[in-house]
């Protein structure tokens, strides 16, 4: 079997070739978001499977594109479409674009996804920017031998998101008069939404939001020291006592009425950077 080194080693030999320059800034396009691709000029559009050893997203709201071109005036690669853990991917897949941004020269990555609110004041629609995290998937992306030119056996987790970028979207908030939360986010496996009495024990740790990706690809972003900034649109409410069903549908909905704002900020810190 190919050593997951190995395999992004493969990728990074292709995508050197169709992608001869280099882009220091990262972004993963969550959930209903990838209208944010819409603002990026494009230059390359590399469907996920023509890249070796790239996984296939096999969800139909995730679309499977690694995009090149400018935003904000600078280099972007957008990972349109990912991959998460309750599709079947094992930690070290749902991370593999990871390693090979890092490998392709990235040192800064903007990620958003999709996030159930546990803060009640939260409502669908609004953003949350990520000041921690809760790893509750029971799954680690490092597990197994460390790769030393990676990163180190027992990375740092005591400030995973970066304040610098935290600073710029308060300036970002104040231009365009949105108004941001900062939360905890906590990660689970899914894919199903929780019981209410799993709310409950989400908020009493301390969790703002729950959702079911980034956690894995901040880890894996920290252990090779990139910087990170990341974004939940809050697409439910999860206040126990007043849960409603809600669909996929209701979900994708609230996603892409925060696109707009998110975008502003991706774009917005971009031009900082
Ligand atoms: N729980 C977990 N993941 C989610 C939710 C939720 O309520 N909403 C969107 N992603």
């Amino acid at each position: 079997m190919k050593s997951q080194k190995e395999a992004v080693d493969k990728a990074l030999l292709f995508l050197n070739e169709r992608l001869p320059t280099e882009s220091e800034i990262g972004l993963i396009l969550g959930t209903g978001l990838g209208d944010l691709a819409q603002r990026i000029d494009i230059q390359e559009r590399i469907p996920y499977s023509e890249i070796p050893c790239f996984p296939v997203s096999t969800v139909e709201s995730h679309s499977g594109v690694l995009l090149s071109g400018t935003l904000g005036g600078k280099r972007v690669l957008a990972l349109q479409g990912r991959f998460h853990l309750y599709e079947g991917y094992s930690a070290n897949e749902v991370t593999f674009p990871i390693r090979v941004l890092a490998g392709l020269g990235v040192q800064t990555l903007l990620i958003s996804n999709a996030a159930g609110g546990l803060d009640p004041s939260y409502k669908a629609g609004d953003l949350m920017m990520l000041t921690d995290h809760i790893n509750l998937q029971g799954e680690n992306p490092l597990e197994g031998p460390n790769v030393d030119t990676w990163g180190p056996r027992f990375p740092d987790m005591s400030a995973p998101y970066d304040d610098a970028m935290a600073a710029m979207v308060d300036e970002i908030a104040i231009e365009h008069g949105l108004s941001i939360h900062r939360g905890i986010y906590a990660a689970v496996m899914g894919p199903n939404l929780e019981t209410r009495a799993e709310y409950k024990l989400l908020r009493s740790i301390g969790a703002d939001a729950v959702g079911m990706s980034t956690v894995p690809e901040v880890i894996v972003a920290r252990h090779m020291g990139l910087r990170v900034a990341a974004f939940s649109v809050i697409t439910d409410e999860c206040i126990p006592e007043l849960l409603k069903p809600v669909s996929l549908d209701d979900i994708l909905a609230a996603a892409r009425r925060a696109a707009p704002s998110l975008s502003l900020v991706f774009e917005g810190i971009v031009s900082r950077l």
